[in-house]
């Protein structure tokens, strides 16, 4: 291993500059060139890369977004694609490449390793959806989840204020993790997951109970899964069923930026070290990830091909502790 390169793609996520960084400093302190792969793999695919040297990686790690910029690039999903980002990948001359991103990207780095193999290839689970098996966190999660717990307080002063039902959209396509977390630390009233059927029924007959014993408004927070803004039929159908006022907040990207929480920099900061080190081990083909505190290797493919579960205590508690 003498020259490697690092890339971020998928959505960005909080943390991904102290992966960065700390990729960086681990690759110097190891005599290794490390090159920045601008946009994720629209810029692999390019070859577009500059040197990675102390001065840019220095004050990022409290910054949230990427450095590194990232793209969602549908080409890469071609075998052409990859066939070009292999060859751009022997023409920049790397022995080992370090992707950070989530689902997406080691789906596509599997299919590229599977065909041309073109260097050894290391995955870092980047992703504020959570949703990437072989890690208990992803790099983004906390913060992303910190900023939704606020966004539920500061909706819960309102909603008390005026007693009103609130339905809170939070981001995280088709896993609940950061609405059943956020839910949980924000005391919300009911949770709507794309692990479970949707009833408004449910939900509605929920609100009604809390009503009865006293309750004047209530949160409930919604995974976006597949359809983001459906929290507003959701919101219209129960309000009716109500007959209550119900409102709707869609938080959206706000809970992909700001800086990272001191748990983002210190994963970011771990897991960018340890992708670094597997390289330099003679590892490929497999993502770093913290299971239970400890660094473990799951190979690329069962980390999109697996699906990871929902905490089922976390969801069995939250069902008690939102009455
Ligand atoms: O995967 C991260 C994520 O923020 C999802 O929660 C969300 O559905 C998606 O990205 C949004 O992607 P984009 O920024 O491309 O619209």
């Amino acid at each position: 291993m003498r020259r490697i390169g690092i890339l971020t793609s998928g959505g960005d996520a909080p943390g991904m500059n102290a992966c960065i960084r700390a990729a960086v400093r681990t690759a110097l302190a190891h005599d290794l060139t490390i090159l920045g792969i601008r946009r994720g793999y629209t810029g692999l695919i390019a070859g577009d890369a500059v040197p990675l040297e102390r001065p840019a990686i220095r004050n990022t790690i409290h910054q949230g977004g990427t450095i590194l910029e990232t793209s969602r690039n549908p080409e890469f999903y071609t075998k052409e694609g990859r066939l070009r980002a292999a060859a751009a990948i022997q023409e920049m001359d790397l022995d080992g490449l370090v992707l950070i991103g989530g689902e997406g990207t080691f789906h596509g780095a599997s299919l590229l390793a599977a065909e041309t193999d073109p260097a050894a290839l290391v995955g870092v689970p980047g992703s504020i959806d959570n949703d990437v098996y072989g890690t208990d966190y992803c790099i983004g999660f906390d913060t992303a989840a910190n900023c939704a717990v606020e966004a539920i307080d500061r909706i819960r002063d309102t909603a008390r204020s005026h007693e009103r039902l609130f339905f809170i959209e939070v981001m995280g396509r088709t896993a609940g993790f950061l609405a059943l977390e956020s839910g949980i630390a924000g005391g919300a009233e009911e949770l709507v997951i794309p692990e479970e059927e949707l009833s408004i029924d449910r939900i509605s007959e929920r609100i009604r109970e809390g009503f009865t014993i006293g309750k004047k408004s209530a949160i409930v927070v919604v995974a976006e899964g597949k359809t983001p803004g459906i929290s507003f039929e959701i919101a219209r159908e129960v309000g009716e069923r109500l007959s209550f006022e119900a409102r709707v907040v869609v938080l959206g990207h706000l809970q992909r930026g700001g800086p990272p929480t001191m748990r983002d920099r210190v994963l970011g900061s771990l897991l960018g070290a340890a992708a670094v080190e597997a390289l330099l081990e003679g590892r490929s083909g497999c993502m770093v990830g913290e299971i239970g505190g400890d660094l473990v290797c799951t190979p690329l493919d069962e980390t999109w091909r697996k699906k990871k579960p929902l905490d089922e205590n976390l969801r069995r508690i939250f069902t008690f502790l939102s009455e």
